[in-house]
């Protein structure tokens, strides 16, 4: 037990000294990318697993048709990134081939399709999520997911730390003889960084409550610093209340009619944002009809908050997959590189859009939903 113990304990300085190295890095970081500057934005688009490259290619015809112009006055340039798919992969061994990883660092911005991760029991080894890995290496800090049902007066934005907690560790935990360790880790400045940018938002979108939401009952170290912190910064928001949540209770306010459609803003490290992304997306209709921003000072990245559904395409039904996250996501990318009025046109496209995709042969192709989107446009 002696020798496990010690190779745990080197294990936990190894991990201390590169989160060290994290922060150090952090503190060196030179702030937002000022995409007006630029004389030529780069967008890359990433087909993915499943159905992902259906629907990432239906979505790479509408942001070429909503960037014609830009596109033929050297303004924009939009690039096909071939590769990130599970089989090269599972073939490189790498979360993110190099060479893969080398092209969407030659973006901007990205649109990705969903990727699929290897679990316990799958025919692969068991790399590490591209997701994750991406967000990793492009430190992309704020993953934004707006949730909307403007019948019922909700009107969320959701601010998920996005590269530390319980995920910069994920694959890195200890196992001694029938004990597992995971490690869950908050820095001041990566819970700084995502405080502002809900605050900022909040700010520069006419909001008056950000809700920080933890269980800092419990995870006293790491979600009370992200308590005090999220705090901290809001003392320089004087416009804006500042609650906080335990996570249980938010789940809970998230289903309750009468009180739900307060919330505003929310605020939250990774993992408790992973889960109640899904429970706000399945309120606004389902985790398909939910976009997702990945943000960090340098590069972007915009997927859809699904999976590969590696079902439609065992069954041969990929043509009918929904497209409509992925647009979602598409439309916050435009948004992101200041095109707003091709994002408003294709929001409102979007919203008018009658064609039914049901994901199942019932309803209509992804091919017909993108057709009537170019209709209506
Ligand atoms: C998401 C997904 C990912 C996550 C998975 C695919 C690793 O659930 O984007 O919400 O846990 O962040
Ligand atoms: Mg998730």
């Amino acid at each position: 037990m002696e020798q496990y113990i010690n190779n745990a304990v080197e294990q936990f300085r190894a991990v201390l000294t590169e989160q060290i190295a994290r922060q150090q890095k952090m503190e060196n970081d030179s702030g937002a990318i000022d995409y007006n500057a630029l004389d030529k934005i780069i967008i890359g688009v990433c087909g993915g697993d499943g159905i992902g490259p259906i629907i990432s290619a239906e979505s790479e015809k509408l942001l070429r048709f909503l960037l014609e112009d830009e596109v033929k006055n050297g303004k924009v340039e939009i690039k096909t990134i071939e590769g990130l798919t599970i089989e090269n992969r599972i073939e490189k061994n790498q979360a993110i081939p190099d060479d893969v990883l080398a092209q969407i660092k030659s973006c901007h911005v990205i649109l990705k399709g969903p990727t699929t991760t290897p679990q316990a029991g799958d025919p692969w080894p068991n790399i590490e999520s591209a997701n994750v890995m991406m967000r990793k290496k492009l430190d992309l800090f704020a993953n934004v997911r707006p949730v909307k049902v403007p019948e019922q007066g909700i009107n969320w934005t959701i601010f998920r730390e996005n590269t530390e907690g319980e995920y910069v560790l994920g694959s890195r935990g200890v196992s001694l003889p029938g004990i597992a360790v995971d490690f869950k880790v908050t820095t001041d400045l990566g819970t700084r960084r995502i405080a502002r940018a809900a605050f900022e938002y909040a700010k520069n979108n006419g909001k008056n409550r950000v809700s920080i939401v933890t269980k800092a009952n419990i995870m006293k170290k790491t979600d009370g610093k992200f308590t005090a912190i999220c705090h901290e910064v809001a003392d320089a928001y004087p416009g804006i209340t500042a609650d906080d949540w335990y996570i249980d209770i938010m789940t809970a306010n998230l289903v309750n009619p009468e009180i739900r459609n307060q919330f505003q803003v929310f605020v939250l490290p990774n993992l408790y944002g992973d889960i109640i992304t899904d429970e706000a997306a399945q309120i606004q209709g389902g985790v398909g009809t939910a976009g997702s921003a990945n943000i960090g000072d340098r590069y972007a990245m915009f997927e859809a908050i699904h999976g590969s559904a590696p079902r439609m395409i065992e069954e041969g039904i990929g043509a009918y997959a929904n497209p409509t996250s992925i647009l979602k996501a598409a439309v916050m990318l435009l948004r992101h590189i200041c095109y707003s009025d091709a994002a408003e046109k294709l929001d409102s496209a979007l919203a008018k859009c009658a064609c039914v995709v049901t994901g199942d042969t019932s309803g209509a192709t992804c091919e017909a939903f993108t057709d009537e989107l170019l209709q209506l446009l």
